[in-house]
């Protein structure tokens, strides 16, 4: 397992569309391991592969409480299925727009079909703060970022801050 560093705005790279896994074999459980170590190192409640540059459709979350025992959970190739009219409010943050939160109305309710890490076709039905990540990182697959569900001026001054914040590393700019 290794931790690998995490992409973030303004790379271009966060706005691919990931491509499907044909095939869950060793090097895509490595990867999901290597996700998970990145996660929990950060820390986060869910990963995309394409944050630590490696545009796949996989997904790794773990929505358990503090208190909790850990509970990692893998997606590959998620897809939704389903959501509900009733929507939700709740606040978001990305570890690729560091220390940056805002609040996101999204479908309170979904369900989702997925291949877990045996390669098997599964379902979830999804509310809570699970429903919500899982819809984040399923966004960051088709290269959109929760920012994207702000308003304009919100999302403009977002971007904005991690252009300047990243010139002055030197980094280069969208
Ligand atoms: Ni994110």
């Amino acid at each position: 397992m290794a931790i690998r560093p995490i992409i973030c705005i303004p790379d271009p790279r966060l706005r691919l569309v990931s491509e499907p896994v044909a095939a869950i074999d060793d090097e895509v459980r490595a990867l999901m391991d290597d996700m998970l170590a990145t996660m929990y190192e950060a820390p986060g409640i869910g990963l995309a592969a394409i944050q630590i540059a490696v545009p796949r459709r996989v997904v790794v979350m773990d929505v358990a409480g503090k208190d909790d025992p850990p509970a990692p959970m893998v997606f590959v190739n998620p897809e939704i299925t389903w959501s509900s009219e009733e929507t939700n409010v709740h606040e978001e943050g990305c570890l690729s727009i560091p220390d940056y939160y805002e609040e996101v109305t999204r479908p309170a309710k979904v369900r989702a079909r997925f291949l877990d890490r045996d390669g098997k076709q599964r379902e979830i039905e999804a509310d809570g703060l699970l429903a919500t990540c899982l819809q984040h990182e399923i966004d960051h697959l088709n290269g959109v970022l929760f920012i994207d569900h702000l308003s304009r001026l919100k999302r403009e001054r977002a971007i904005k801050r991690f252009t300047k914040a990243a010139a002055m590393r030197g980094e280069e700019g969208m």
